[in-house]
């Protein structure tokens, strides 16, 4: 009986010893930064998921609300990250997250901060944690607050393979997981670069709803037909990413020459609605840019040439 004992303690002492529990630490408990409409849903995706939840937020009366939900309210950031072993910080930038987290005791922790920055602010973030003896992941959330934990909700991250290899499950409470690769600066750099679409796509929906406005169309009406029409262009969008891809514009259906007479059509339907070009102004002068130049039998993809900053 006692060689199994000793059996059981020491192999809970490696465990500890590997989760870096030492000095009284919970590390399966998890400590949520920031208390904002991202964070309260995070903390309670944890909750409802039977976790552990230390919560501390600058305004302390946002932490009130979740003790009811059984979280362990901090009164400071130090004492909320004693408590926890994966610290989940969700500020509303990322001077903020420095703001948090300087001067604190990080060691042995896993940070995973979901805080949108740049790709190079979450690398100067992950250097700040390997510096004071913390590992660091970092996720870009596709999601709102009300579907954190639903199938809904999808969070990219790069970093420490570690933190991601350990604390997956819990991390699924949140949303899908995708572990992008070891740079911590990569789940941001896929996150500017879809937000870019995203907002492109939401500046050029919003013209169209002006522009249908203007012509007596509802709003609700145009957005069913406008949607089929964006699916059917999918696969437009898969052929100029491999143009792109390959720096060669050569072939294609979708000739900039024609895309900028289709432009001018849109400009003038548009001016003479009063409705103002602002919001594809850009990309006019852009694909204006690459005719120019003597492209115009060229792919329209070849737009993101305009765009490249020039080597040097
Ligand atoms: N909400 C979303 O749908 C969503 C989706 C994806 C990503 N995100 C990202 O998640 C982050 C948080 O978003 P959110 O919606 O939760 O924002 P939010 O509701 O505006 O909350 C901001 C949080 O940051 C805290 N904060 C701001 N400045 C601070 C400072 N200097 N020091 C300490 N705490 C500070 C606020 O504390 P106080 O309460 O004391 O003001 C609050 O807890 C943002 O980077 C956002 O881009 C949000």
């Amino acid at each position: 009986m006692a060689g199994i004992w000793w059996t059981g303690a020491i192999l809970s002492l490696v465990e500890v010893i590997t989760r870096g529990e030492a000095g009284g630490m919970t590390s399966d408990a998890i400590t949520v930064l920031g208390l904002g409409n991202l964070g309260v849903a995070v903390a309670q995706a944890f909750l409802r998921g039977g976790c552990r939840t230390a919560v501390w937020n600058r305004s302390a009366a946002k932490g009130v609300a979740l003790e009811g939900s059984g979280a362990v309210v901090a009164g400071t950031v130090q004492q909320a990250v004693a408590s926890g072993g994966l610290v989940v910080v969700a500020v509303l930038d990322h001077q903020a997250a420095q703001e948090v987290l300087r001067g604190v005791d990080v060691r042995g922790r896993a940070l995973v901060n979901l805080t949108s920055g740049t790709p190079e602010e979450a690398r100067e973030l992950a250097r700040w944690a390997a510096e004071n003896g913390a590992e660091y992941l970092h996720g870009a959330v596709y999601a709102v607050p009300q579907t954190i934990g639903t199938d809904e909700s999808a969070i990219n991250y790069s970093g420490s393979a570690a933190v991601h290899e350990r604390w997956r499950e819990r991390l699924a409470l949140l949303g899908r997981v995708t572990y992008l690769g070891t740079d911590a600066g990569l789940a941001s750099g896929y996150d500017v670069a879809i937000l870019s679409g995203m907002y492109g796509l939401i500046g050029g929906f919003l013209h169209a709803v002006a522009l249908a406005r203007a012509g007596g169309i509802k709003a609700a009406e145009l957005t069913p037909m406008l949607l089929s029409w964006l699916t059917d262009l999918h696969p437009a969008l898969v052929t100029f990413a491999e143009e792109a891809d390959r720096g060669d514009y050569a072939g294609g259906e979708s000739s900039l020459a024609m895309n900028q007479s289709g432009l001018a059509m849109l400009v003038r339907a548009t001016e003479a609605q009063g409705v103002p070009f602002a919001a594809l102004g850009s990309f006019k002068a852009l694909v204006d840019e690459q005719v120019a130049e003597g492209r115009g039998t060229e792919s329209l993809a070849r737009v993101v040439e305009s765009l490249q900053r020039p080597a040097g």
